[in-house]
């Protein structure tokens, strides 16, 4: 493809500029890190099942009403979005305790939450991603107030659309990650991925797990799990 200049290098993407301004193109790597990227490794094809999972997700969150970078799947690795500037705030959607809120809670995996909880995290590499809130964002100038009132607004659409979305799919959502980045007009857009990188895929009838914990864990099995998220991802509604 058409790619000019690297952008910006994450642990599993590369961000390219093209010839088209105000186009970007991303490519998936077969590269994974957990645990701050102490932990690495890497398998064939990943890249390429998250990038066909995102690219199935994403305009079906856009005929729901969820404004995204996404323009189109250009290849198996990559595809082309809006540039954006990401808002360096990642924002994490509970539905089920488990991972890192489970651990400082105390709590046990799988304990049912009442109600969605949103966490908000600091995106940097050097930092682990540590966990902020809202005032923090806007005190250290990283979003606005009504930025952060938007973020909120279309993550809570967004969950919704997702939990239903898996479920039909045999799937529970138990939590995910996501990215927004700005255009230059100001409006917020979902970014980055939704992939078995970013979220907790647990099989509706077996609890069993389909995502990156697999991989976090040591469990075996992570390119079938991935594959086969992929499949029902793409299954007919
Ligand atoms: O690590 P933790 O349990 O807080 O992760 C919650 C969810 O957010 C998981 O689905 C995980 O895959 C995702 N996540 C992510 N990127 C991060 C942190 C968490 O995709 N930097």
């Amino acid at each position: 493809a058409d790619r000019g200049e690297l952008k910006y290098e994450g642990k599993a993407k590369r961000v390219y500029a093209t010839g088209v301004p105000g186009e970007y193109i991303v490519e998936f790597k077969d590269d994974a890190t957990a645990f701050n990227a102490q932990k690495r490794g890497s398998w064939q094809g990943k890249g390429a099942t998250n990038n066909a999972i995102t690219a199935a997700l994403y305009p079906k969150l856009e005929a729901a009403g969820i404004p995204t970078h996404f323009i189109g799947q250009l290849s198996a690795t990559e595809q082309r979005v809006k540039a954006v500037s990401i808002v360096p705030v990642e924002i994490v959607v509970r539905n089920v305790a488990a991972g890192s809120f489970a651990k400082r809670l105390g709590l046990e995996e799988g304990t049912p939450l009442a109600r969605p909880v949103i966490d908000y995290c600091y995106k940097s590499d050097a930092l682990g991603d540590p966990l902020i809130n809202t005032d923090t964002a806007v005190a250290l100038g990283w979003a606005s107030e009504e930025d952060l009132k938007r973020i909120r607004e279309l993550t809570l659409k967004i969950r919704d659309f997702l939990v239903a979305f898996f479920e039909r799919r045999g799937v529970r959502l138990i939590d995910f990650k996501l990215e927004f980045g700005k255009l230059p007009d100001g409006e917020i857009v979902l970014a980055d991925e939704i992939s078995p990188d970013t979220c907790r895929f647990w099989d509706l009838q077996t609890n069993e797990k389909m995502d990156k914990d697999r991989f976090r864990r040591d469990l075996g099995g992570v390119e079938d799990a991935y594959a086969e998220m992929l499949r029902r991802v793409t299954q007919p509604d």
